[in-house]
Parts: C-alpha cells; sequence; structure tokens
C-alpha cells in the first residue's frame, strides 16, 4: 500500500504525505519483520492473555453505560449503547484522546474506506486532509492529557516508551489511529449481534442473559454478526478452487456474508436451532499472518455486554423488524437499532 501511494503522488503530483505515514502503520498492509514487532507488541499489551487486567475497567464502562439508559418510548442501542461503550472502552484500552472528538468521530468512522482498493483520487486527497487532522488531533490530545497514573498503562502509552528505532513517534501515532478506527467492528458487530438476538426464537433469545450460554455460544454469535465484509488479497501464485482458477496477482475478495450465512445475515434468523451447536469456524477475524489483533479484546467486551443488556432489560423488543441497514462500503452495519419496552 505504501509503495502503491507513494507511486500515486510521484505520478499525480498529489502530497499524500499522511495517508503514506498511516498506511505504513497500518499493520493491515504491513510485512515481515516490521509487521511482526508491531504485531506482537500490541498483543502483549491488549491481546487475549492481558484481558484480566482490562476487566475491572471494561465492566464499569459497560455498567455506566447500560444505567444511563432509561426506558422511554424507543431506544437507539447503537447511539446509546454500542458505540458508546465502543469509543469509551477503546479510547481508554489504546490511550486516545483527541483535541475536537466530534470531528475526530467522524473522521475515523471512515477510516474503513481506505482499506477499499483502487479509491479515486479525489477520495485519496480528501483522506489525506483528514489523516493529517486526525494525527494533528491525537498528538494535541495527548499532550492536553492530565498526568494520571493509568493503569493498566494504555497502549499508546506503551508503545511511546518503547525505544523501537523502527518506529517514531509519528509512526506510533499512526498506528494506535488505526487499531482505533479499527475497532469500530466492535459497535457494529456488537449491534449485529443483538439485532440477531432480538429476532431469534425466546428460547434463544432468553439465554441471552446468561453469561455462560454467551460464552459457549460466542463463536456462532460473532460468525453471523461479524461486521466486515471483505478480506482482500492478491494471489501469489497460480490456484484452482473448485471451480474457480485465480491467476497470480489476482485481486482476490473473500465475501465474508456469503462464506458464513450464504447471503445477506440479517435474513437468517430461522436458522439458530440447527446451527447454534454446528459450524463454529468462522474467518470474521480473518486468518493467518494478518489474524485481528483486536480479537480477544472484542470477544472479551461483546461477550460481557450481552448478559449485561439482556439481564437489564429482558422485555426490549426490536422497534421494526426490517434491519436499518447503513450502506457502508466494508462493513455490514445498521444506522440504528431502535428497541422498545414491553410491560411484563
Ligand atoms: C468484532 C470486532 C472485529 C472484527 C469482526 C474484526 C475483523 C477483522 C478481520 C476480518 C481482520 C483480517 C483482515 C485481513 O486479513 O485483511 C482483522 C484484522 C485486524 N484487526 Fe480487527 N476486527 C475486530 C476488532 C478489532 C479491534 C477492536 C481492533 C483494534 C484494537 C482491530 C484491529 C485489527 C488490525 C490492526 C488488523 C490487522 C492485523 C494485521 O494485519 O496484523 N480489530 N480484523
Amino acid at each position: 500500500m505504501e509503495s502503491h501511494l507513494r507511486a500515486i503522488q510521484n505520478e499525480g503530483k498529489i502530497d499524500l504525505t499522511y495517508l503514506t505515514l498511516v498506511s505504513k502503520n497500518a499493520l493491515f498492509f504491513m510485512s515481515q519483520d516490521r509487521h511482526l514487532e508491531l504485531r506482537n507488541k500490541v498483543l502483549k499489551h491488549i491481546g487475549p492473555a492481558k484481558m484480566k487486567k482490562w476487566e475491572q475497567i471494561i465492566d464499569q464502562i459497560i455498567n455506566e453505560q447500560i444505567n444511563s439508559i432509561t426506558e422511554t418510548t424507543s431506544v437507539d442501542l447503537i447511539k446509546q449503547f454500542t458505540y458508546p461503550l465502543y469509543r469509551k472502552a477503546t479510547q481508554r484500552l489504546l490511550g486516545v484522546n483527541s483535541s475536537n472528538p466530534e470531528n475526530f468521530e467522524y473522521w475515523v468512522t471512515r477510516l474503513q474506506e481506505l482499506l477499499e482498493p483502487l479509491l479515486p483520487i479525489r477520495t485519496l486527497k480528501q483522506m489525506e486532509v483528514a489523516f493529517k487532522d486526525l494525527i494533528i488531533q491525537l498528538k494535541a490530545g495527548n499532550s492536553l492529557k492530565e498526568e494520571i497514573n493509568e493503569n493498566p498503562p494504555s497502549l499508546l502509552s506503551e508503545l511511546l516508551n518503547w525505544n523501537n528505532p523502527k518506529f517514531n513517534q509519528d509512526d506510533i501515532f499512526s498506528a494506535v489511529l488505526v487499531l482505533y478506527g479499527a475497532s469500530i467492528n466492535v459497535s457494529q458487530t456488537l449491534a449485529n449481534i443483538i439485532y440477531h438476538l432480538l429476532s431469534a426464537p425466546n428460547s434463544i433469545r432468553e439465554s441471552a442473559s446468561d453469561p455462560k450460554w454467551v460464552k459457549n455460544n460466542l463463536e456462532y454469535l460473532i460468525k453471523i454478526g461479524a461486521s466486515p465484509k471483505y478480506v482482500h488479497r492478491i494471489a501469489t501464485k497460480d490456484q484452482k478452487f473448485g471451480e474457480y482458477f485465480i491467476a497470480e496477482k489476482d485481486n482476490v475478495l473473500l465475501d465474508l456474508p456469503a462464506i458464513h450465512s450464504n447471503g445477506c445475515p440479517y435474513q437468517n434468523s430461522e436458522k439458530w436451532e440447527e446451527n447454534i451447536l454446528q459450524k463454529k469456524f468462522h474467518l470474521a477475524f480473518g486468518q493467518g499472518i494478518h489474524y485481528c489483533v483486536g480479537a480477544g479484546y472484542s470477544r472479551f467486551i461483546i461477550r460481557k455486554a450481552i448478559p449485561v443488556l439482556f439481564n437489564k432489560f429482558k422485555n426490549i423488543d426490536l422497534q421494526s423488524k426490517t434491519p436499518d441497514l447503513g450502506n457502508l462500503n466494508q462493513a455490514v452495519s445498521l444506522n440504528s437499532l431502535f428497541v422498545t419496552f414491553k410491560n411484563i
């Protein structure tokens, strides 16, 4: 990606300094030693083995968020639960503070676009301005931060103290920005899962308040709710898969909803009983060397948040069975998730 952007920059005589900086430090596009070193460092602080350390903070944020919801006529669970939960917990985990939070959040939600190959030049120019702004805000937010004794320290603090000559300060801020942008999947996936559970047969839906049931069925829930639409790869050799022939250097797009659900994931609600105990294998977090570094954290927060929601509100119902689908090219996501409260 980095060399691709440099080529566009030189050919098109446009300045893509920040876009190149962000791509250079986006684990998705990195390779070899630099990739592995950053990956391992990130996993060392926020990997699955570290979640116990974060449990108290995550529990507290989930509880604060759930307690802020009052039973009015209808509530948008994305606006009032999944999104603020993702934002607060992930900002604390990664150490993200911004000097202009509203503008920051807007552009961060558009980071997913960068993953799309072959973007038009005008979008690249827009992204350059946005990334420049985001990095400046992130740095300013970090310097404004009060000197408190963070326990556990955020990922940003750990990375800034890293002393690895391959990563300067700009590289570190860029890497953290990408991680934060990638984390929006937590809000989208959690919202999708809640939608599926609210559409499920009663027996399944009632189980959602049981932490043990959620833990045991987490992989299935993630499989049907995962928000990423595609995994992109460039084929490194000629290969045949069944009836498909893929030539070296072909741009290969793995369509995750097609692989997981044979189509639109929002239409699979009747298949729960037969599927719940099987087909747990999925590609929701990718596979291999680029396997999601946020998978442990995502599993942890999703597994914790679902029973808290379904315990507190045993009486919620979807306001409409028709999902309010978003139109993001890269994510299966909902714009809103309105629920109403039954009198029980
Ligand atoms: C439910 C939530 C999430 C889902 C479904 C998800 C999904 C994915 C998928 C499918 C990939 C593989 C992409 C590829 O191979 O091209 C991936 C990689 C990645 N994810 Fe996630 N993700 C989630 C949460 C997160 C979070 C919370 C973070 C950050 C803390 C994150 C950061 C990343 C990064 C940096 C990579 C690239 C890793 C590498 O290339 O070494 N993700 N994710």
